[in-house]
């Protein structure tokens, strides 16, 4: 998994390629390399490092001078984080240079057969597999037909971007089945970029061409010569349209604290644009949602936590049945699937590979199929028959806040839009008016919230606990205490607690306990005596006007009551800020949490 570049122009490259490639560092930042063609000593240039690009900057600005040429950001898949393993990857006889997007599932074979030919292997990566598969390919035939052949031969997904030391001022691409974005790109000087992600070149062009599967193209200074091209889709060429974001005074230490303080901004822009982004697209699709007799909702990572949520909505809000499903476990749980089921694929990326795989699928089923992503346009929108678009704009820190409260929201918006009961949609409607003053509220102050930060990092193991509507919100607050402060955190539905995990209650492991003022709060406050009665620590999170959790606690935050249905968006706020705060103390980056990455587009 990887960012992508490619540049040919008549700009120094070194410069471009540097900074475009820092920007794709959310896609993975384990290692990184670039490839600049020398056109006077008629060689390439190569760099490569562990860690992110900057770490070579000032050696690629002093050393490599051309005007074509390709990088990438490595998040590993085959082989170790070092620099044999970090791309452009370089086949045996020095001819081809790749950078890889993806897997190459009969790599190992592949191998064998090119070590049998006398081909040379000094990494440990599938990738290195077709720079050399390219070259044997290359001895027989064309680069067109050698790039041909190399597509046919390799299975899984793949975007894949080189340059040949035959024609070194062209850069090619492969796009095989959905691995990540892969976009050209060319603005009025005649330069062009070549690039995972639209987005991070709105400044260079506004126009780009989305390659989709089955692609392949030579791209030269004057042409883009399409050896094989995809007829099929519409959604190809485009314009970038990005989700702008609204004036932030304030300045942030880090990303991820902008993005939870941003929700203030990006809620209040999703209810003061739901037409635009939402109801007009649902108007619009060629969805008969009165068919519709199930909504199946599926996704990855916070994705799929806002998909519980949302299948709550659809349950008792739209009076439809529903599921939330990991869309990793989509396939291969033999779900019955037909064409009465909506399938909703929420990822805010558009590009999670098993979300694309689920609703490709969910399409060969005959599903209805709806994206909901922060992109206008991704691999999930060019598979969908409709795509919703969260509004929040785009996100960099790795682990998600505004795009699940983003996604949430939206969800709530769909189902206020699919429930048939016409007399209770515009109370529903209006149950968001003020959400956005109570965000901004909570923000203001953070003294308490930093306080239970301080009790909980030197925690080893915390669970997370909720019930009905809250469940998911427990869940998602312990992925964000795993994902940026390595503790081990479990969500669970609070009734759980009794059948097992209550063996664990000890020392070490608090419970924060989500008790909103709702028909579980009984329950909630059973689950509070029990774990105190095992002297297990409990931290709450209760309403502003409960006056009778607060005695049985000594550690807890008060939230200010909106809704029932939209309250869930207020907890996980203040669960996202604890573990930001948890996360500045135990002196880890929140925005680059180690092993993972935000985009992940391999399965
Ligand atoms: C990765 C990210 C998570 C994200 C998940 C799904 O694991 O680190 O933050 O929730 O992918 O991403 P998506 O783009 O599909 O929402």
């Amino acid at each position: 998994m990887c960012g992508i570049v490619g540049y040919i122009g008549k700009e120094n490259a070194s410069k471009i390629l540097i900074d475009l490639t820092r920007s794709l560092e959310y896609r993975g930042y384990d290692s990184a390399g670039i490839a600049i063609y020398d056109s006077k000593e008629n060689k390439f240039l190569i760099k490569k490092t562990t860690g992110t690009i900057d770490r070579i900057k000032q050696e690629i600005l002093n050393e490599i001078d051309g005007t074509t040429g390709i990088s990438h950001t490595r998040w590993a898949t085959h082989g170790k984080i070092n620099e044999k393993n970090a791309h452009p990857q370089i086949s045996s006889n020095s001819k081809i240079l790749i950078v890889h997007n993806g897997i190459v599932e009969n790599y190992q074979e592949i191998k064998n057969n090119l070590i049998k030919s006398g081909y040379n292997f000094t990494s440990e990566t599938d990738s290195e597999i077709i720079a050399n598969l390219i070259e044997f390919n290359l001895a027989e035939s064309e680069i067109k037909d050698a790039l041909e052949k190399t597509m046919d031969s390799i299975t899984g997904s793949s975007s894949i971007v080189g340059i040949s030391k035959d024609s070194p001022n062209d850069i090619f691409l492969i796009k095989k089945g959905n691995s990540g974005g892969l976009v050209i790109s060319e603005n009025k000087s005649g330069e062009k970029i070549i690039c995972s992600d639209p987005t991070i070149i709105t400044k260079f062009s506004d126009s780009y061409r989305y390659l989709v599967d089955n692609e392949i193209a030579i791209i030269s200074k004057h042409k883009n010569n399409f050896i094989r091209e995809n007829k099929e889709p519409n959604k190809r060429v485009v314009n970038i349209k990005t989700n702008t974001i609204l004036e932030d005074n304030e300045t942030y230490q880090y990303k991820m604290e902008e993005e939870i303080f941003y929700q203030k901004k990006s809620i209040k822009r999703i209810i003061d644009d739901k037409n635009d982004l939402i109801i007009n697209k649902l108007n619009e699709s060629n969805i008969k949602f009165e068919n519709i007799q199930r909504v199946l909702v599926i996704g990855m990572g916070s994705s799929f936590n806002a998909g519980l949520l949302g299948s709550y909505y659809f349950e008792s809000i739209s009076s439809l049945k529903s599921e939330t499903i990991n869309a990793s476990e989509f396939i291969d749980s033999k779900r019955i699937i037909d064409s009465n089921d909506l399938v909703i694929g929420v990822t805010q990326s558009g590009e999670t590979a098993e979300t694309i795989k689920a609703l490709e699928y969910a399409k060969s089923k005959g599903a209805k199929t709806i994206s909901v992503t922060e992109k206008n346009i991704s691999q999930a929108s060019i598979i969908s028959d409709t795509n919703v678009n969260i509004g929040c704009g785009p996100e960099y820190a790795v682990a998600s806040t505004k795009t699940f409260t983003a996604t949430a929201l939206t969800l709530y918006i769909i189902s206020v839009y699919l429930s048939r009961d016409n007399e209770n949609k515009k109370n529903l409607e209006n149950n968001l008016l003020g959400l956005d003053s109570k965000i901004e509220s909570l923000l203001l102050d953070t003294k308490d919230t930093k306080e239970i930060a301080k009790i909980l990092s030197s925690k080893e193991h915390i669970l997370y606990l909720g019930r009905g509507i809250m469940y998911p919100i427990a869940m998602e607050g312990a992925l964000k205490m795993k994902e940026i402060c390595y503790i081990h955190s479990e969500g669970y539905a609070a009734g759980e607690m009794k059948h097992g995990v209550n063996a664990l209650i000890g020392d070490n492991m608090p419970s924060i306990v989500l008790c909103p003022p709702d028909e579980t709060y009984p329950k909630m406050i059973s689950t509070i005596n029990e774990i105190q009665a095992r002297n297990g620590e409990v931290i709450g999170l209760i309403d502003k006007d409960d006056d009778n959790t607060n005695k049985l606690l000594s550690n807890y935050l008060t939230i200010e009551s909106h809704n029932f249905f939209i309250d869930p968006i207020l907890y996980v706020i203040q669960l996202q800020l604890i573990s930001l705060y948890s996360s500045l103390r135990l002196k880890i980056n929140p925005d680059r949490p180690r092993n993972l990455a935000k985009t992940v587009t391999v399965e």
